[in-house]
């Protein structure tokens, strides 16, 4: 006699770039397939399947995690942010901007991944050396640029992120 499959599912409300999504998943769906299919946030990309690379990096909860590491289910109840929930008001994030200003892609694959886990690296260590740099970002694989650029463009995101605190830090004693 056969036997009837059934594909279990289970329903998962994660909130993406300031929006809340619900969504009825297959509890093998990864996150990166969650956000990549189902809300089409084909920034965040897939560059491996051994969780090597980095490129699928983006934040949970404030911190960098691989998204093909995780089950969307692991999720719910989350706050996940992607390369695309970076810009604010039409403005770059600081450290898109740092990456732009020194030239720190060729072919861009891994600037996403790139991007996601520096944010995570300056908020740890705000004013990186660049062996703290490069520590940082071992996870995260660049087949182009040689790393130098980055470096310098995440060291620059980092200053003008001082900086900007300062500066608030002083308007509101003023
Ligand atoms: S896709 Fe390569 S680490 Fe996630
Ligand atoms: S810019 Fe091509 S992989 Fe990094």
């Amino acid at each position: 006699m056969a036997t009837a499959q059934s594909t279990r599912t289970t329903s998962i409300t994660v909130e993406v770039d300031d929006m809340t999504y619900t969504d009825v998943v297959e509890p093998r769906m990864l996150l990166v397939q969650y956000l990549r299919e189902r809300l089409g946030k084909t920034g965040t990309l897939v560059g491996c399947d051994t969780t090597n690379c980095g490129a699928c990096t983006v934040h949970l909860d404030g911190q960098s995690v691989k998204s093909c590491t995780m089950f969307a289910v692991q999720a719910d109840g989350h706050a996940v942010t992607t390369i695309e929930g970076l810009a604010q008001g039409g403005e770059l994030h600081p450290m898109q901007k740092a990456f732009h200003e020194k030239h720190a892609l060729q072919c861009g694959f891994c600037t996403p991944g790139m991007i996601m886990q520096s944010i995570d690296l300056i908020k740890e260590h705000p004013d990186p050396d660049e062996h703290t740099v490069r520590d940082g970002l071992e996870g995260n694989l660049c087949r182009c640029t040689g790393y130098q650029n980055i470096v310098a463009a995440v060291q620059e995101a980092a200053r003008t992120t001082r900086e900007s605190a300062v500066s608030t830090t002083e308007e509101g004693a003023a």
